[in-house]
């Protein structure tokens, strides 16, 4: 047998976490103990530590590739070890992206840059709450792949696995359909977004690593310096900016169309502009800086209303903007009243009500469109980047509305809603029992996965869902995609919130209140598309990754099929997923 450098990989194994993890290690309670009010009144409130630990073990699940001795998720095993063989190259390792099996850069990529942000304003809550070394853990293996993912300067790794493939499979990680191919970009075939979201991830995290904090209104990174890996992911964030820069400029799925199917990217202003920024604070250069406000201006992206998310991050970069600005006042004049207002601008949209998103009769910020699929994504998106930027907000009465606003978010998707249902798995008796989730649901029966296996397999622990629809109503159906998947970016937001309030919030999570039953009494009947107020439900539902895919061929083939695809969707919905 030929030992090729490959194999050497495989039978070294991955590199583990730097900073030591705990011994022994951390394990999600069996979610009673999330039924249980803490008696102390101090913090780290344990609630809040318990609950930052969860959402960090979600990602350990979602884990590909041979998992280390470390691994702490008794029902994975090692999977999709031969990645990149297609490229020889070794691509192996990372994460699945939500409840599929491919691999897809780009909203990873967003995931990591929010992740590596939070944890330099609030990363003293991570120490607090005993979870530095898992953050550690869990941001290696996603920039260790990244780094693998980008091989050359020119060359970066998008997707691993064929869409199509991939959503016509529901099983375990022991038979994941193959071939998984590697799709790429390159100086031939570019694409800017995913280049410069990559890039602004890596200089995220390099400032995280080399503990560069903002101002003194934040607590600082969590507690992992490490300038070589710094340097390193540094070096990867400068060659990527420049590739973005100097290829011709387009959207990445125009060079993999593949990878439009889950994650079509909607423009590159926005990515640019945050890869200029983020390199900016870490290479202290005001001509990058300078870069960053002439994106900014040239791609229009003042005044926009919508959500932030893995495609949509324009709503970030003015409190980036804020926080470089006060930072270091050598850059733009030292100007931050400019960003102030832009950033207050769309933060008072967001609390009175004149942006684009409303308030549901329960109280979610919902944004018609965005929020139809995973509710609570823009909203903890929102409260998120209102906590941070409230520490530099222009006036003690903004801080405390964008503070109190951001806290009325977390709060229901913590439980207080018309649901009583915590929208994270495992963390309480009324959370989610039925992610979409192939991995963990334990069954294989494509034509019926909502009662194959009646019970879900396994707890995915720390696994935010998509959340409830627009009349504040859960179903908790393993099929219906949109309200039960869980992904990547949805956990995003909540680590961030969860080390502010581990950092600064004595009382309990909200689901602490919450007695068992209390969302069985609640639960709606039937499906969603039943009701009779819910128009427009009848399409198809096949999960996250296979959406688009399915509205272009609608599109094309048109009103007759649509309607067949719908009433077999009806039929089919009764028993699980369509394949
Ligand atoms: C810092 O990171 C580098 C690169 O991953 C690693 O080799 C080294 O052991 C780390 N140093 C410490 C002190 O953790
Ligand atoms: C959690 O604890 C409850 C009550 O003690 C028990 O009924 C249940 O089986 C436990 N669940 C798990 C997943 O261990
Ligand atoms: C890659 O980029 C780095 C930094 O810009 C540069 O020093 C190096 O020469 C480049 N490598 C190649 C092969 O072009
Ligand atoms: C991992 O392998 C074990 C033993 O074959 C199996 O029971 C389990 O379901 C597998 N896990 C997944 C996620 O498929
Ligand atoms: C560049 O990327 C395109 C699109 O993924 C791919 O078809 C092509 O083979 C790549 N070029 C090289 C030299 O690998
Ligand atoms: C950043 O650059 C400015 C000059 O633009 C300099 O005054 C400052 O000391 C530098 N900061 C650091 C941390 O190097
Ligand atoms: C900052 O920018 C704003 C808007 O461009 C301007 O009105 C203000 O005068 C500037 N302040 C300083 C100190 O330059
Ligand atoms: C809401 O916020 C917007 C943007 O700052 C502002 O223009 C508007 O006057 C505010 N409306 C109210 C009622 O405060
Ligand atoms: C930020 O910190 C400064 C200095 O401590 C303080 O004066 C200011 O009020 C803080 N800003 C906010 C919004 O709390
Ligand atoms: C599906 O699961 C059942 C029960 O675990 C098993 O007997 C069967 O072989 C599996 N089928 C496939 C196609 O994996
Ligand atoms: C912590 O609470 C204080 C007082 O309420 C507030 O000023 C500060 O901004 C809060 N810190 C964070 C990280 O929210």
């Amino acid at each position: 047998m030929r030992i090729s450098l490959l194999s050497l990989a495989f039978l070294t194994g991955p590199v583990l976490a730097q900073v030591p993890l705990p011994q022994p290690p951390f394990m999600p309670p069996n979610a009673s103990s999330g039924a249980v009010p803490s008696s102390s009144g101090g913090v780290p409130n344990a609630q809040w530590s318990t609950l930052l630990g969860n959402l960090l073990y979600f990602y350990e699940a979602q884990r590909s590739g041979k998992l280390p001795s470390t691994n702490r998720v008794p029902w994975r095993n090692d999977s999709a070890v031969n990645d990149g063989s297609d490229v020889h190259l070794d691509l192996s390792g990372g994460y699945y992206d939500a409840g599929d099996y491919i691999k897809c850069t780009f909203p990873l990529s967003f995931t990591v840059m929010s992740i590596c942000w939070g944890a330099t304003d609030f990363g003293k809550g991570y120490d607090l709450a005993n979870q530095t070394p898992y953050l550690d853990d869990m941001l290696r293996w996603s920039l260790d792949w990244l780094m693998k993912a980008h091989p050359s300067n020119d060359t970066l790794f998008v997707q691993i696995g064929d869409t199509d493939l991939d959503n016509a499979y529901w099983g375990g990680d022991q038979n994941i359909p193959e071939p998984r191919p590697s799709y790429q970009i390159n100086n031939t075939s570019p694409g800017t977004d995913a280049a410069a979201g990559v890039s602004a991830a890596f200089s995220a995290c390099s400032n995280l690593y080399s503990n560069r904090l903002f101002s003194s209104n934040y607590s600082g990174p969590a507690t992992l310096q490490n300038s070589t890996y710094a340097a390193e992911l540094l070096q990867h964030a400068q060659t990527l900016y420049s590739f973005a820069v100097s290829a011709s400029q387009t959207e990445y799925q125009n060079s993999v169309p593949v990878a439009g199917d889950a994650y079509a990217s909607s423009g590159y202003g926005d990515e640019l502009t945050l890869a200029a920024l983020f390199l900016a604070w870490a290479t202290n250069s005001s001509s990058l800086y300078q870069d960053a406000e002439n994106y900014y201006t040239k791609f229009g992206l003042g005044g926009y209303d919508g959500v932030f998310n893995w495609d949509s991050k324009t709503p970030g970069i003015p409190v980036l903007f804020a926080q470089i600005a006060q930072a270091n006042p050598g850059f733009g004049g030292g100007n931050i009243s400019t960003w102030q207002s832009q950033a207050e601008n769309y933060f008072d949209g967001i609390v009175n009500g004149s942006g684009s998103g409303y308030m549901t009769r329960g109280g979610l910020l919902y944004y018609t469109g965005d929020s139809d699929e995973a509710s609570v994504n823009p909203s903890l998106n929102a409260a998120m980047l209102l906590t941070r930027y409230a520490q530099i907000a222009s006036s003690q009465n903004k801080k405390s509305s964008y503070l109190n606003y951001a806290k009325s978010q977390v709060d229901y998707v913590l439980g207080k809603n018309p649901m009583s249902a915590p929208y994270i798995v495992g963390s309480n008796p009324n959370s989610p029992a039925n992610p979409h989730s192939a991995m963990a649901s334990g069954g294989n029966d494509t034509n019926n996965i909502n009662t194959s296996p009646m019970q879900e397999a396994y707890v995915l622990y720390g696994a935010i869902v998509g959340g409830p629809d627009q009349y504040d109503r859960f179903f908790d159906i393993r099929g219906d995609w949109p309200e039960t998947e869980v992904a990547l970016d949805y956990n995003a937001p909540m680590l961030t919130l969860a080390a502010m309030h581990a950092l600064n919030d004595s009382s309990d999570p909200f689901f602490t209140s919450l007695q068992p039953g209390a969302y069985s009494q609640k639960q709606p009947q039937g499906f969603p598309c039943d009701a009779a107020y819910s128009q427009g439900c009848g399409g198809p539902r096949l999960s996250k990754g296979g959406e688009i895919a399915m509205a272009v061929i609608i599109g094309v083939v048109g009103l007759t099929i649509f309607s067949l695809i719908g009433w077999l969707f009806l039929l089919s919905f009764q028993d699980g997923k369509m394949g």
